[in-house]
């Protein structure tokens, strides 16, 4: 008898290639526009929003177009939230605000956490300065102390939400004055710190706590420079103020009397009448 015929057994065939995903472009941060001229860009403190800044856009629209973006995960930029919002990446996001905005150099600004994305700015993208405004910030990274607190931060947040932040970050974010004679600030900031996402607060902990040392920048500033600390700054305070700015070429450093780390918030009449004077001269 004929042997039966094998079933005919395809050939096996290597799985069709699987496209890979395509990678998510980087996102522009949202940003608040107001006024028109020389642009200046604004960039906020932890654990605030751009909103902060709602003072100085106000004062300065009149004669400059100012820019103020919300950084990873924080105000409108609730959805970009990242794990480590490091400041090179805070950096870059601003430099893609700016090509969005088809500007080529702009007078940069940053209060403490946006102080160190702005020195990340200078690291980075230097010839896009036209100016920089660095308030209540400093350059030294972070001790093995405050790095640890960062984390732990970090942790509890996502874990417990945004409820404990106002009472463990006021007290030292607003001075002394603010805390005692400035109720209604108190209560927007308090807001302000509460509506933020705990991915944002996680994130930029994480970018701050990994964040190096950008003393070797400061030399390498050749641009007009304005440098601002609150008198009652117990975070960043007069004696770093003053250090940042003699460590920067061409700086002018101012002292806020009865205001503490936000001091743009706390004395706007006097933050405002500086920056005023000190942009005057400055084209970008
Ligand atoms: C800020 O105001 O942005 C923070 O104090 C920055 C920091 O935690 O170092």
């Amino acid at each position: 008898m004929p042997e039966p015929e094998a079933a005919a057994v395809d050939d096996p065939q290597p799985p069709p290639p699987v496209a890979e995903p395509e990678p998510e472009p980087a996102p522009v941060p949202p940003a608040v526009t107001s006024g028109a001229g020389t642009p200046v860009v604004l960039l906020h403190a932890f654990p605030l929003d751009g909103r902060m800044w709602a003072p100085q856009a106000e004062a300065l629209a009149g004669s400059y177009q100012v820019i103020v973006p919300d950084l990873r995960g924080f105000g409108a930029a609730r959805e970009q939230a990242v794990e480590e919002a490091g400041m090179d990446l805070l950096a870059d996001d601003v430099a893609r605000l700016l090509d969005d905005r088809g500007l080529d150099r702009v007078i940069l600004g940053g209060l403490s956490m946006g102080g160190y994305v702005a020195l990340a700015f200078v690291r980075r993208h230097r010839d896009r300065l036209g100016g920089l405004l660095l308030l209540d910030t400093k350059a030294g990274a972070d001790t093995e102390h405050a790095r640890a607190d960062r984390l732990a931060m970090a942790e509890r947040v996502l874990a417990e939400g945004t409820g404990f932040l106002p009472e463990a970050t006021l007290p030292r974010v607003l001075g002394k004055t603010s805390l005692e004679e400035r109720p209604e600030l108190v209560e927007r900031v308090t807001a302000l710190v509460r509506e933020q996402d705990p991915r944002a607060i996680a994130g930029a902990q994480r970018g701050m706590a990994a964040r190096p040392d950008s003393a070797d920048v400061l030399a390498a500033v050749a641009v007009p420079t304005l440098v601002v600390v609150g008198e009652e700054d117990t975070i960043t305070g007069p004696e770093v103020g003053r250090e940042l700015a003699a460590a920067i070429p061409d700086a002018r450093f101012l002292l806020v009397e009865r205001a503490g780390h936000l001091s743009s918030l706390e004395r706007p009449d006097v933050v405002n009448e500086a920056l005023l004077d000190f942009l005057a001269p400055i084209w970008v």
